[in-house]
């Protein structure tokens, strides 16, 4: 029996002016709002992060950042701080999700100072890893994942290592429709944990949460949790509309078919 509770982290990505946001709000259901078990985070852009916290202030629902600049403060055109993200009500943020690595030149070397920077401001990172297509047809998913974990967590404390989510996301299988299949998705999740095992201790990997992403839906979600390494999910695409959403938090239930 696993100890890690389950976290279903959504990630809004471009999507949702305020007025979008104060009607998901409006929308999503009691339960979902106030489910503790799972965890529910939702990740939207920093435009309407402080009306989705205020929204839903009083319930369960955790607020997270999708980026964020290790700086606290300075002249830095453009970024948003971990004291920024904290200040407007985000106890979360995604760090290095592949659309960043893709078009915003995110590195291994800058995801590992924004695990510091969030981790010192006492923010829960969501890390982000995952091979691309064509690193897979090359038989390197073990090797590129393996990597992407040492570089984050490069000279992270291995006591704060325990806090920290980790996400497998396949880029191949984000915004496509393609998942990755549930015992495949097992198996690379429980590598992570046992990188983390190497790097940190016994102890932080077992408590480690790792999310799967990459076109979780209602549809799909209870045979993912199903699986002993994977504690939660990461859902981009069927986290926008308030009720497939909840199906999701909801997959306990057989609702989510
Ligand atoms: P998706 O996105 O659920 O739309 O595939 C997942 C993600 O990018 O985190």
């Amino acid at each position: 029996m696993t100890m890690r509770k389950p976290a279903i982290a959504g990630n809004w990505k471009m999507y949702k002016t305020l007025a979008e946001t104060r009607a998901f709000a409006e929308a999503f259901p009691a339960d979902a709002k106030n489910s503790t078990d799972p965890e529910v985070i939702l990740c939207p852009p920093f435009t309407v992060l402080n009306a989705l916290a205020e929204a839903f202030k009083g319930t369960a629902v955790q607020v997270g950042g999708q980026d964020t600049f290790w700086q606290d403060e300075g002249a830095y055109t453009g970024e948003v701080s971990p004291v920024m993200l904290k200040d407007a009500g985000a106890s979360h943020v995604i760090i290095g999700h592949s659309e960043r690595r893709q078009f915003f030149g995110e590195t291994d070397g800058s995801v590992n100072r924004k695990v510091q920077a969030a981790l010192q401001w006492q923010l829960v990172p969501i890390i982000c890893v995952g091979e691309k297509l064509e690193e897979r047809e090359a038989g390197l998913t073990d090797n590129v994942v393996i990597v992407q974990v040492q570089r984050a967590l490069l000279n992270v404390a291995p006591e704060l290592v325990s806090g920290v989510l980790f996400a497998y996301e396949p880029v191949w299988a984000i915004g496509t429709g393609k998942t990755c299949a549930s015992d495949e998705a097992n198996r690379v999740c429980g590598l992570i944990r046992e990188t983390i095992a190497k790097m940190a201790t016994p102890e932080a990997a077992a408590a480690v949460r790792v999310l799967y992403g990459g076109s979780v839906k209602p549809e799909t979600i209870a045979e993912q949790m199903a699986q002993p390494e994977i504690d939660g999910a990461l859902v981009g695409g069927a986290s926008l509309d308030p009720s497939s959403f909840a199906k999701i938090v909801g997959y306990r239930t057989a609702a989510a078919h």
